[in-house]
């Protein structure tokens, strides 16, 4: 679901770029890339995570992407080193991300999970697109923020089928990605690394997308 104006004016603003900036210091200390890897931003808004992506990791390439073309068109306005063979920006729908099984070294989410209908779904993605020990690097907020007294007025998110930390923690589980030590989690939300565990032996562990699907 597109964010609405209030919400915009808060994604493109200075405060919530520092509020990335430290969260991307913090992924990088729970886990650290070697440079060179495939990454995914999804839901990357206005960019900014793509320049602090790719700052404290020097990837190969960042894959961009989300749902509303005016952010991407935004996101694909500033010139990066590098240019289109190390930034792709697209629009695509994370529930259904145009990438092969297992591609992905990282996949970034800097709180865009909760703006899914089917946020199993988004997760299962993912899981999918993720290489075996790739990295989900991760902010996301629960409804006791979102959904609270006023910024249920103020702001517009799907209302059916929602999730606190339980629910998350297990979702990721339930797709074998499992959560590194040292997440910070309050009731409002969750920030952390999870990794794609299995080995080649166990082909097909993460089951079938409508096992996991929720039913809405
Ligand atoms: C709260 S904003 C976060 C933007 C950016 N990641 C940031 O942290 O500033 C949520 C973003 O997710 C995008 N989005 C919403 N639903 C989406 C979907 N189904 N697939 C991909 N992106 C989606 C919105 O267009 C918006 O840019």
């Amino acid at each position: 679901m597109k964010v609405n104006w209030p919400e915009r004016l808060w994604v493109n603003s200075p405060v919530r770029l520092f509020v990335q900036r430290q969260e991307t210091l913090f992924f990088k200390k729970v886990r650290d890339m070697e440079a060179g890897a495939q990454c995914l931003e999804i839901g990357c808004g206005r960019g900014a995570g793509i320049d602090l992506i790719i700052r404290a990791f020097n990837p190969a390439r960042v894959d961009a992407s989300d749902i509303d073309p005016a952010m991407i068109r935004l996101a694909a306005r500033k010139k990066r080193p590098g240019g289109i063979a190390r930034v792709l920006h697209i629009v695509a729908d994370a529930q259904y991300l145009p990438y092969p099984d297992g591609c992905m070294d990282a996949v970034f989410n800097y709180g865009i999970l909760h703006h899914l209908e089917d946020w199993r779904l988004g997760i299962w993605e993912i899981a999918r697109v993720l290489k075996r020990g790739g990295g989900f690097y991760f902010e996301e907020i629960y409804p006791s923020l979102y959904a609270n007294f006023l910024f249920r007025r103020l702001l517009v998110h799907p209302r059916e089928n929602r999730f606190q930390g339980r629910e998350y923690r297990a979702a990721l589980g339930d797709v074998g990605l499992k959560l590194l030590p040292g997440y910070k989690e309050s009731r409002f939300g969750i920030l952390g690394v999870a990794v794609k565990e299995g080995d080649e032996d166990q082909p097909g562990r993460l089951g079938t997308k409508e096992k996991v699907s929720s039913a809405g």
